[in-house]
């Protein structure tokens, strides 16, 4: 008796749970049907419009095939037409300057063109700002930066960490080590920071040298097998500006399978791109002399050493080095570029 009315009472609870599972159903398959006419929506608005990127002219001089559908072909971007021709000029949704060639005035701007409203010119450095002179002849010219900064417009960046799927846990710590320390310098500047460091940690370290100012050139195939025999990498930055951070950490040190010792920026921003034990920050230490300790006490001591691999575990690195990867990028993001910007003074980027 006592458990028929209790039955009885459960019915309506009932009812309730299944009307409430078959709305929840209902709506989940609204929303997965929405998402998926989403998707092809824009997949299909890109089709008729192409952004159109006009390079000017090649940074350094150096050309690249725009040949085919570059940007979908390398990089499955859709919709986005790279080209060197200046007759697309008129067409064209954004014309790149790179800054290098402005500054030495082998390259000029197309000022006495006429210009649609919409079309964006783009300023493009990878350098840091002490070395890109004076930018106030440029004031009111350009809408966008494309720069390594995480401030600018564009950021591209000269590396960064990629997320594995999932951790590696077999990761190998580069072996066959035969130097204490290396660094390849091509532009060596006795004013240079990082020269006057390099001094002082040779004196307590054994620095291999190579490159241009050593009179060591290393060809590009025998840059990172030379490097992985060096436990320790001096990725150090010709200019200290903030969130400058080269190949030299990417490529040089982490690619080559050694332990970064990095002079640039403060640690925090390479803590924003890299873990904080995988590199060693010259600033960490209260003199060169007692880094250049920590670096050898680290050479005898194969778990500390090691412990500077582990993030191997969990990421791989991306480098960037190819000028149509990092224009094809413009694509995806060219939608969240205010409607109207324009730098009216180029210099605000050296204080950022
Ligand atoms: C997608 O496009 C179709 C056909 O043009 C349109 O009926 C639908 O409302 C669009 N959906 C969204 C979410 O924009
Ligand atoms: C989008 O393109 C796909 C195939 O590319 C097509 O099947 C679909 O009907 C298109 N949708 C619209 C709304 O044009
Ligand atoms: C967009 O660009 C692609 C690749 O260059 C090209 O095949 C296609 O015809 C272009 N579409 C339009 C509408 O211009
Ligand atoms: C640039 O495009 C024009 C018009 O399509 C063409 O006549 C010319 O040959 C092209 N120039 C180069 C260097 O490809
Ligand atoms: C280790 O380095 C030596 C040169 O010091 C080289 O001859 C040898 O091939 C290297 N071994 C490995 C496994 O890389
Ligand atoms: C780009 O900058 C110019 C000034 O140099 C300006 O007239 C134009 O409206 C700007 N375009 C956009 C899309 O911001």
């Amino acid at each position: 008796m006592y458990c028929k009315v209790k039955k009885r009472h459960l019915q309506p609870l009932k009812t309730l749970f299944v009307l409430f599972l078959t709305i929840s159903i209902i709506y989940r398959w609204l929303q997965v049907v929405d998402k998926q006419q989403k998707h092809l929506n824009r997949s299909n608005a890109s089709l008729p419009n192409n952004i159109t990127i006009l390079l000017w002219y090649w940074p350094y001089g150096t050309r690249y095939s725009l040949a085919g559908d570059v940007c979908l072909r390398d990089y499955g971007i859709t919709g986005c037409v790279l080209g060197d021709n200046r007759t697309l000029y008129e067409s064209a949704d954004i014309v790149v300057f790179h800054h290098f060639e402005l500054k030495l005035h082998k390259q000029h701007l197309p000022v006495n063109f006429h210009r649609s409203a919409e079309q964006r010119w783009v300023w493009l450095s990878l350098e840091a700002p002490q070395n890109n002179g004076d930018l106030s002849q440029y004031n009111t010219l350009f809408n966008l930066t494309m720069s390594y900064h995480p401030q600018a417009d564009i950021t591209v960046p000269y590396g960064k960490l990629l997320q594995r799927r999932k951790p590696d846990l077999d990761i190998v710590v580069p072996k066959n080590k035969s130097f204490e320390a290396c660094w390849v310098v091509s532009n060596y500047q006795k004013w240079h920071k990082r020269s006057a460091v390099f001094q002082e940690l040779n004196q307590n370290l054994n620095v291999q040298l190579y490159g241009l100012a050593a009179r060591k050139h290393l060809p590009k195939e025998a840059l990172l097998p030379t490097i992985s025999r060096c436990y320790f990498y001096l990725a150090f930055e010709n200019t200290q500006s903030p969130h400058y951070i080269t190949e030299k950490l990417w490529r040089n040190a982490f690619q080559a399978g050694t332990v970064p010792v990095v002079l640039g920026p403060p640690r925090r921003d390479y803590e924003a791109v890299a873990p904080p034990n995988s590199f060693i920050h010259v600033d960490d230490f209260k003199s060169i002399k007692a880094l250049a300790e920590y670096l050898r006490g680290l050479t005898k001591d194969p778990e500390k050493y090691n412990a500077y691999f582990t993030w191997r575990k969990h990421y791989t690195v991306k480098l960037y080095t190819d000028w149509r990867e990092r224009l094809c990028n413009i694509c995806p993001i060219y939608g969240q570029f205010p409607t109207q910007k324009v730098y009216e003074d180029l210099r605000v980027w050296t204080k950022w």
